[in-house]
């Protein structure tokens, strides 16, 4: 097989350096399915993997990417066939098995999702690892009483990030008529917005009160930042209400007391999309696939390989907006 190219990730003199360089098969994690990467996406994960000591990467060289979707050319499992369409997202994915910033991908068969028939490989990196979060976490939430028959009031965090601009989108398409999007600048207002939030405040709003209890606020929170923001928003969440946390964007501290819980009988619920099964994952990605698909009409933006280093950068100085997928 001919070389081709991939992002590599490196360390040269105690430095992290990314750079797009031809690679050869022998260079990718072993596997019994080899993929020809159509797309891969640009999640909060990819921009921590080309920092050092940022815990996504502990052996260089690597190849980061947390996720892709493309075509089986190889294949040993009878499960999977030549020609397939398929979507890989977590595992050890970009982080310590060399991932989708590459023409071609090499994975256990375990890993591999068959694409769902009513998504296009470029929708299924649209969602990526950020619809599947989202998903997750709403599921989490209406397992947990969310519902529209109430028109709960929601909070996103996070909301004009990845996550959580597809957590705005998909809510505001169930039907979900109070959706209050939580942002940091003002240019991310009228994003929200067009998102579908009704409401939009801002994290200072919350931030540096001492209560433990305070005004109850929101029925449903769903959290991409953690940290001191998520910190902040436990004391203002209804009685009976919950809380989905998924990231930790703004730390991975959480400082609270424990009144909302056994005052208010507050639900903090965990979110995973790294390690859950082939079988939870295959279900969300039917949802997403169908009634809970909003792949046409978010807004994305559509790099090369060339210029995903550039996204990167933008992603860790916080001028980010949404989506980014990579076209390879
Ligand atoms: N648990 C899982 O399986 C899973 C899966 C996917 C993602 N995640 C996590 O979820 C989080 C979001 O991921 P993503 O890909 O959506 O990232 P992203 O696109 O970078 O979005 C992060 C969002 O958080 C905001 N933010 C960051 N720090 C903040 C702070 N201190 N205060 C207020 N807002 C802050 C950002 O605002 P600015 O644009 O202003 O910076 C942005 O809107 C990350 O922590 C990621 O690791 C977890």
């Amino acid at each position: 097989m001919k070389p081709f190219q991939a992002l590599l990730v490196k360390e040269v003199e105690e430095q992290i350096v990314a750079e797009i360089e031809q690679t050869t098969i022998e260079q990718l994690s072993q596997g019994n399915v080899l993929i020809e990467v159509a797309y891969s996406s640009v999640n909060y994960k990819d921009m921590l993997a080309v920092q050092k000591n940022a815990g996504v990467i502990r052996e260089y060289p690597m190849i980061p990417g947390i996720d892709f979707s493309g075509t089986v050319v190889e294949s040993d499992d009878e499960a999977i066939s030549v020609g397939q369409k398929v979507l890989v997202t977590g595992f050890a994915v970009g982080m310590s098995h060399t991932g989708g910033f590459s023409e071609y991908a090499r994975v256990p068969s375990e890993w591999v999702i068959p694409l769902p028939e009513t998504l296009t490989l470029k929708e299924a990196m649209i969602f990526g690892t950020a619809g599947l979060t989202a998903a997750l976490s709403i599921q989490a939430l209406e397992n947990n009483g969310l519902s529209v028959d109430n028109q709960p009031e929601i909070l996103v965090t996070g909301a004009t990030g990845g996550v959580g601009s597809l957590a705005v989108q998909i809510l505001a398409k169930l039907g979900f008529t109070s959706i209050t999007a939580m942002v940091r600048k003002e240019n991310q207002v009228a994003v929200a917005q067009s998102l579908g939030a009704q409401n939009v405040v801002f994290a200072s709003e919350f931030a540096d009160q001492k209560r433990p209890l305070n005004k109850q606020k929101f029925h449903y929170i769903l959290d991409t930042v953690g940290g001191q923001v998520a910190s902040d928003l436990i004391p203002f969440i209804h009685y009976g209400g919950s809380m989905s946390l998924c990231g930790n964007a703004g730390g991975i501290k959480l400082a609270t007391t424990v009144l909302p819980f056994i005052l208010r009988g507050v639900n903090l619920l965990g979110i995973d999309s790294v390690n859950i099964s082939v079988e939870e994952r295959t279900a969300v990605w039917e949802k997403l696939a169908t009634s809970w698909n909003v792949s046409q009409t978010t807004l994305f933006d559509e790099v090369t390989l060339a210029e995903l280093p550039k996204t990167i950068e933008d992603l860790k100085a916080g001028q980010h907006l949404g989506r980014t997928i990579v076209k390879l």
